[in-house]
Parts: C-alpha cells; sequence; structure tokens
C-alpha cells in the first residue's frame, strides 16, 4: 500500500510542474477578486458555515490543486464547484494552493459532544482501517491526501457516499473509492463524526 502511494505522489509532482516559484499575490488585484467568489462560499478563513460546503482552511496545497483540475477537466462532478473551476487558468490553481495551506487550521467542532459513543466507535474504525497511514496521524493531511480533522461532518459524509458512488474518480485513483466499498452508512456517521472533531494541529 504505501508502495502505491508513494508512486502516485511522485506521478502527481511529474505532473504538476513546480518550477514557478511565484508568490500567491493574495492581496492584489485579479487573485483577490477570484478568492473573493471562493470565500463567499468557503469561508473567509477557508472555514465554511455552509452546509455541504467543505472547510479549506490548512489543506494540503496539492490536494487544493489536484481538486481544482479534477473539477475543471470534469473528473470530479459537482453542479456548484464543475462550473466555479472551468475558467481558472493553471496560475490561478497554483496561486489557490499555494493560498489554502498558509490559513489556521479548521477548530474542529468545539460544542459539546453529543455522542461520545460514536465519537468513540469513529475513532475505533479509523485505527482498524489505518486511516492515519496516508492522512497522516493527526489526520492533517499531505501531498494530494485530505486533511480529514476539524473537516466539517457532513462534507466527510458526502465525500464517502460519492466514492462509493463514483462520483469522485478523480483521475482514476482507486485508493478512496475501495475503501468506502467497504463501509457501511453507520461506519460512515462514526468516522466523519470523530474526524471533525479532531482538534487542530
Ligand atoms: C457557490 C458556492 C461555492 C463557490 C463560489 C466555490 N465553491 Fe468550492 N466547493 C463548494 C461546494 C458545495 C463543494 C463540495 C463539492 C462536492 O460535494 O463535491 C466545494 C468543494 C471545493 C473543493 C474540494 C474540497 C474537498 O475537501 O473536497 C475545493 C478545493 C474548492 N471547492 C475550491 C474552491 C475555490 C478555489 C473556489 C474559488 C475559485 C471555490 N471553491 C468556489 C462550493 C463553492
Ligand atoms: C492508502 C491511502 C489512504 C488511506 C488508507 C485512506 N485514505 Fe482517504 N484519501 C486518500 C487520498 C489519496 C485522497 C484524495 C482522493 C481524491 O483525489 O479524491 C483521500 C480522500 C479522502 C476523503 C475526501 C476528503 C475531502 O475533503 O475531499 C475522505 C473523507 C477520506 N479520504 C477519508 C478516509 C477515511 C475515513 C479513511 C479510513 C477509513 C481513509 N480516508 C483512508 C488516501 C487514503
Amino acid at each position: 500500500m504505501a508502495f502505491v502511494v508513494t508512486a502516485v505522489l511522485l506521478a502527481t509532482c511529474a505532473i504538476v510542474s513546480r518550477a514557478q516559484d511565484t508568490k500567491p499575490a493574495a492581496d492584489t488585484g485579479a487573485f483577490k477578486d477570484k478568492l473573493e467568489v471562493c470565500n463567499s462560499c468557503h469561508g473567509e478563513k477557508g472555514v465554511a458555515e455552509m452546509e455541504g460546503v467543505p472547510n479549506l482552511a490548512a489543506q494540503p496545497d496539492l490536494f487544493i490543486e489536484w481538486q481544482l483540475v479534477y473539477f475543471r477537466g470534469e473528473t470530479r462532478m459537482n453542479d456548484i464547484m464543475t462550473p466555479a473551476a472551468k475558467d481558472l487558468t493553471d496560475q490561478d490553481i497554483r496561486d489557490l494552493g499555494a493560498y489554502f495551506p498558509t490559513l489556521p487550521p479548521p477548530p474542529g467542532a468545539t460544542e459539546t459532544d453529543a455522542d461520545p459513543a460514536l465519537t468513540k466507535a469513529g475513532g475505533k474504525l479509523a485505527n482498524d482501517r489505518h486511516c492515519a497511514q496516508c492522512h497522516k496521524d493527526d489526520f492533517s493531511g499531505q501531498g494530494e491526501i485530505p486533511r480529514l480533522a476539524g473537516q466539517r461532518e457532513d462534507a466527510i459524509i458526502k465525500a464517502l457516499h460519492d466514492y462509493q458512488h463514483g462520483a469522485r474518480r478523480g483521475r482514476g485513483n482507486v485508493i478512496m473509492p475501495e475503501i468506502a466499498y467497504s463501509l457501511n452508512d453507520d461506519d460512515i456517521k462514526a468516522l466523519a463524526h470523530f474526524m471533525s472533531r479532531q482538534p487542530a494541529k
């Protein structure tokens, strides 16, 4: 499994040219205007208030870049994001990929846990299914593998269902669909509840 991941990451590095060292011009003209559109749904600091909209704060750069490439290329289908990414240039995508990792990570659900048993079940599943092997021990993600810690519960549930139903194919990356097929609805609920409550690190 580790070999597969390494191969995927190496392929990713080869495809996305990292040659340009341009800094994201978050505070200037055109990029700022684009970012304002993103922020209207994903939140001013990349922490979304709207149901079904994932947090982007502190997501790894390659994860942001690849998902935008998938939306733009229509291999990740979504009524909102596929059109939102349609006109992004490669440079926009690099700038956005450089920007979101600089934001402080989402704090994770802070209200009293209404269902500690579900959190515990989610933690046990995450351990049994080795989610940390790729998503890291603190679930902060790396490379093209997303942060799960502090992600919105509803967004995680939707993502796992989308992998099960083939709505997220990316570029034929079968890792998550394979994992998601083996989960039932109760597993998905427990994992999402657990991950959304993991603190920022
Ligand atoms: C009208 C609301 C809206 C706007 C504007 C918008 N997004 Fe999104 N975005 C969403 C929703 C909803 C999803 C979840 C899509 C899904 O369920 O597959 C999403 C998903 C994403 C994802 C994947 C995150 C993940 O965890 O899977 C990225 C990356 C992203 N958006 C970046 C952007 C960027 C960059 C912009 C600005 C260019 C932007 N979005 C503009 C609503 C929006
Ligand atoms: C072998 C590596 C690997 C393992 C193990 C793994 N993942 Fe993933 N995960 C990935 C990769 C790679 C992606 C990005 C895939 C893509 O481009 O859609 C991902 C994406 C996700 C997403 C989408 C998040 C978002 O914001 O879009 C969720 C949710 C997720 N994984 C949950 C889990 C859970 C829960 C487990 C354990 C049951 C797990 N993963 C185990 C590699 C892994």
